[in-house]
């Protein structure tokens, strides 16, 4: 165990922001377990470990299931920021069993890869028509033009959000993110507040509009569960609503335009994929790896553990550093290297266990397809200039890509 006062983990300095790997790198030879005092958590950087407690049961995404704040040693959240928290608590991204099963259980059956398989025709003909835009145009911005646009279309379309609504979806997203990096700030929590209260009043509306009216689309299909064994309350599907509309664009978005920012900077690579495009479901793996778009998950020690003879007491909190266990050799040969070839590629960029990313297969469809139709239809595409970063951590992206044709 380290102490933090020593570490090259510094998630708010733009140096490290850039190019995270090299800290990381440092951190796993330095040791297992660091206590990080800036957050009070506990950073885990290896791929064996954070693979093992993304299962462990004595931790969890939340302790509400088992203990009050006060029993876990914890206040309760400022209750100007109720809104946020009602919404963001009842998803089941925040939930623990028996609660996230019985959810899961409904949502996952419009996400199965036979589901999402069904969707295929629908997205490459999306991703196609965007691309063509921006090749019509000479070129654009690679965030705003396709990244964007693909995923927040799709996840619209599914939950069946009409066209004309659509708009304020990413502004609410992003407002309810911020909340998901350290330490936010008093800003980011009254912005998130703000987006919480109107997307959650949207939703209410639109569901009320599909009880009467029921459609051919995933909320339709909620409620259908909700009234015949009153299996998921209100404020669980409004909350089920906005995770899948935010995890279903947000981090899409980000692995896109970090995924084409890593090809700009890999020359050699980029041209092997050009000349195949075979190569495409594996790079998409490997660019997920090599730029991790979510860098951090955090858990719950719900019972003590003990990870490499320190004993981490129930009440703790641990940061699990995926895009450190994404560069951790012990797994991946050369990994600071672009290798579009990998054929070995066990990335932990879907997170593992019981909060498995649902989207998976939708997300490595979306992936691949605005991948192939910027090959196909934009074989010379190039940065027209250097993009610049968020300046976040845990969501890692960047403001936008300039690309021409
Ligand atoms: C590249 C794109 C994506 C990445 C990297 C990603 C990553 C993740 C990760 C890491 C988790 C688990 C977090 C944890 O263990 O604490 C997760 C959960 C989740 N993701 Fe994704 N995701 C992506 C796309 C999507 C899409 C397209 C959807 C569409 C619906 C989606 C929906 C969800 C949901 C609902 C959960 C919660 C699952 C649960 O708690 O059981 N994600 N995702």
């Amino acid at each position: 165990m380290t102490a933090e006062s020593d570490l090259a983990f510094d998630p708010w300095d733009p140096a490290f922001l850039a190019d995270p790997y090299p800290a990381y790198a440092e951190l796993r030879e330095r040791g297992r377990v660091h206590w990080f005092e800036p957050t009070n958590q506990w950073l885990v950087p290896h791929h064996a470990d954070v693979s093992a407690l993304l299962r462990e049961r004595r931790l969890g995404r939340t302790y509400q299931h088992r203990f009050t704040h006060e029993e876990f040693g914890r206040t309760a959240p400022p209750p100007e920021q109720e809104p946020f928290h009602t919404l963001n608590d009842h998803g089941m991204l925040d939930l623990e069993p028996p609660d996230h099963t019985r959810i899961r259980r409904l949502v996952s059956k419009a996400f199965t890869p036979r589901t999402v398989e069904r969707l295929k025709p629908y997205v490459e003909g999306l991703a196609a028509d965007l691309v063509s835009a921006l090749v019509d145009a000479g070129g654009g911005d690679l965030l705003r033009d396709v990244a964007e646009p693909l995923p927040v279309a799709v996840i619209a379309e599914m939950l069946g959000i009409p066209e004309s609504d659509r708009a304020p979806l990413r502004p609410w997203s992003a407002d309810i993110c911020g909340m998901y990096e350290l330490k936010p700030s008093g800003e980011s929590a009254t912005k998130a507040v703000r987006a919480s209260v109107e997307f959650s009043e949207y939703l209410r509306e639109l569901i009320a509009e599909r009880r009467e009216k029921p459609g051919d689309d995933l909320i339709s299909g909620l409620i259908a569960a909700h009234d015949e064994d009153d299996r998921l309350t209100e404020q669980e599907m409004i909350s089920t609503c906005v995770l899948l509309l935010n995890a279903g664009h947000e981090a899409t978005v980000n692995s896109t335009v970090n995924g084409w920012a890593a090809l700009f900077q890999n020359p050699g690579q980029l041209a092997a994929l050009r000349a195949d495009h075979s190569l495409v479901p594996s790079a998409v793996e490997e660019l997920m790896r090599y730029d991790t778009p979510l860098q951090l998950f955090e858990r719950w020690v719900l019972d003590d553990i003990e990870i490499d003879g320190t004993v981490i007491p129930r009440g703790a909190e641990i940061a699990m550093l995926f895009g450190s266990a994404n560069h951790d050799p012990a797994v991946f040969t050369d990994p600071a290297r672009l290798d579009l070839t990998r054929a070995d590629n066990p990335h932990i960029s879907f997170s593992a266990g019981i909060h498995y990313c649902i989207g998976a297969p939708l997300a490595r469809i979306e992936l691949a397809a605005s991948m192939r139709a910027l090959l196909e239809q934009a074989p010379t595409l190039r940065l027209a200039e250097e993009p610049e970063r968020k300046p976040n951590f845990v969501i890692r992206g960047l403001e936008g890509l300039a690309v021409e044709v």
